[in-house]
């Protein structure tokens, strides 16, 4: 199916159109990433295993919490620019960048590795977002990507401190 990513609404808000079409773009991918991400949490807090479980458990459900709050406002900034955000599981999946968790990580510290690899690679391009919604003269969807990618650097020390001694 093809995914039609361009502005297809009028709006009033001062940024020019052909910026908004790229900004839509990026939110857009940015959306699908988180979404899949989310549901990689997800997939982590159920089939952990191992004496770590409790906490990494609860640790994995936090993070989802605050992913999945992410994936509203990213595709509410999508909207706001007058795009249409690109929101269904179907579309996530198919537009995602990150790899798929694998099913066979369900040791305590295999899930860490998997959701701190995670965590990076989304990390990793939220912030390029930043740069590229300054570029497109959109100060309001580079400080969205600005807190969406301080956010996870955190949880991501959280997640890979397990790993560091
Ligand atoms: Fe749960």
């Amino acid at each position: 199916m093809a995914t039609d990513t361009r502005v297809t609404f009028s709006t009033r808000i001062d940024i020019p159109a052909g910026a908004r079409e790229e900004l839509v773009e990026v939110l857009n991918a940015r959306l699908a990433d988180a979404f899949d991400l989310y549901s990689q949490l997800k997939q982590a807090h159920w089939n952990v295993k191992g004496s770590d479980f409790i906490q990494l458990h609860g640790l994995y459900d936090t993070v989802a919490a605050d992913v999945i709050d992410f994936v509203d406002l990213i595709a509410e900034r999508a909207t706001a620019l007058g795009g249409l955000a690109l929101g269904t599981a179907r579309l996530a999946a198919s537009a995602s960048s990150l790899d798929e968790y694998p099913l066979d990580a369900v040791a305590g510290r295999d899930t860490v590795t998997v959701v701190a690899d995670r965590l990076a690679a989304f990390g990793s391009t939220v912030r390029a977002g930043i740069d590229r919604a300054a570029d497109l003269g959109d100060q309001d969807t580079a400080d969205l990507f600005t807190e969406v990618s301080r956010a996870i650097d955190k949880h991501l020390w959280f997640v890979e401190a397990h790993l560091q001694a």
